[in-house]
C-alpha cells in the first residue's frame, strides 16, 4: 500500500488524475471503476480538462460505477447516474454503450447484481478502481460489518451514511434506505485501487484504514491486502496517521 500525502485537495486531485490518465494512455481500452461523492469531483474536473486541452481519449474506455441508490430512477438529480453524467461523462468522449452504473430501479435485483458481476468479468476486470471512504470506514456502500468477501448486492445504508447524505435531499426522509453496491470482494479484484480522502472529517477513518487492524468494522482497511493500492490524501485527511510516509 502506497500512502501519498499532498498539501491540499487540488494537488491531491491532480495527482489522482495524473495516475488515471497514465492508465488510459497506456491502455486506451482500459476498464475504469468510478466513484461518486464530493471527494472525486476535483479528479473528474481535472480529467475533463485533460480531455479538452490534452486530448485524453476515453472513446474506448469501459466504466463501472461502484453503487447506486435503490428506488431512484437514472434521471433523479440525486441518483448516481445523474451525478456521473453531470460531473464527468457528458464532458468527455466516453461511449455510452461502455458505461455501467448499477440500476436503482431493477425489478430483479439479485439477477441484476449477478449480471453486473458478469459484465465486469466479460470486460476483463477493472484496471483501476477509484474509491472514496465514509467517515465510518465504508467503501462504496459496504458499511461496517459488511463481509470482506462480498460481491455486488443490495445493502441497507448505515444511519450515519443517510445523515451524511441528507444534505443533498429536500428532507432526511427522502434519503434512500438501500443501495446496490459492488462488494468488498468485487472491489479487491480490481488491478489497481486508488482511494482518495480529503478533509479532517476523514482523518479517523483513514488512520483506522491505514494503520489499524484489517476488520469488517472498517471495510476500507481491506486495502492493506491489495497488491497495488494507492491511498492518496490531503494533509487534513492524513492528520491521524502516526508513521512517516515519504513523498
Ligand atoms: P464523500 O463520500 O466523497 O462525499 O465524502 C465518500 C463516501 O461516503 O464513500
Amino acid at each position: 500500500m502506497l500512502v501519498l500525502i499532498r498539501d491540499d485537495y487540488e494537488t491531491m486531485s491532480r495527482e489522482a488524475a495524473r495516475r488515471v490518465a497514465t492508465v488510459v494512455r497506456r491502455k486506451p481500452n482500459c476498464v475504469l471503476g468510478f466513484a461518486t461523492g464530493s471527494t472525486p469531483l476535483g479528479l473528474y474536473r481535472e480529467l475533463i480538462r485533460m480531455h479538452r486541452e490534452e486530448g485524453l481519449d476515453f472513446s474506448k474506455v469501459t466504466t463501472f460505477n461502484l453503487d447506486e441508490y435503490v428506488g431512484l430512477p437514472p434521471e433523479h438529480d440525486q441518483s448516481y447516474h445523474y451525478f456521473m453524467w453531470e460531473n464527468l461523462f457528458s464532458h468527455i468522449n466516453v461511449d455510452r454503450r461502455f458505461v455501467h452504473i448499477p440500476h436503482g430501479m431493477a425489478e430483479d435485483v439479485e439477477g441484476f447484481c449477478a449480471w453486473y458481476e458478469r459484465r465486469i468479468a466479460e470486460a476483463g476486470g477493472i484496471d483501476v478502481q477509484i474509491l472514496g471512504i465514509g467517515a465510518n470506514g465504508h467503501i462504496a456502500f459496504n458499511e461496517p460489518s459488511s463481509s470482506l468477501g462480498s460481491r455486488t448486492r443490495i445493502k441497507p445504508l448505515a444511519g450515519t451514511t443517510r445523515e451524511a447524505n441528507a444534505r443533498f435531499f429536500a428532507s432526511p426522509d427522502e434519503v434512500p434506505t438501500h443501495a446496490i453496491t459492488m462488494g468488498v470482494g468485487t472491489i479487491m479484484e480490481a488491478r489497481k485501487l486508488l482511494l482518495l480522502a480529503s478533509g479532517d472529517a476523514k482523518a479517523d477513518a483513514i488512520a483506522r484504514t491505514v494503520e489499524g487492524p484489517i476488520s469488517a468494522m472498517v471495510p476500507a482497511s481491506i486495502v492493506q491486502l491489495h497488491r497495488d493500492a494507492v491511498v492518496l490524501l490531503d494533509s487534513a485527511a492524513a492528520a491521524g496517521l502516526t508513521l512517516h510516509y515519504p513523498e
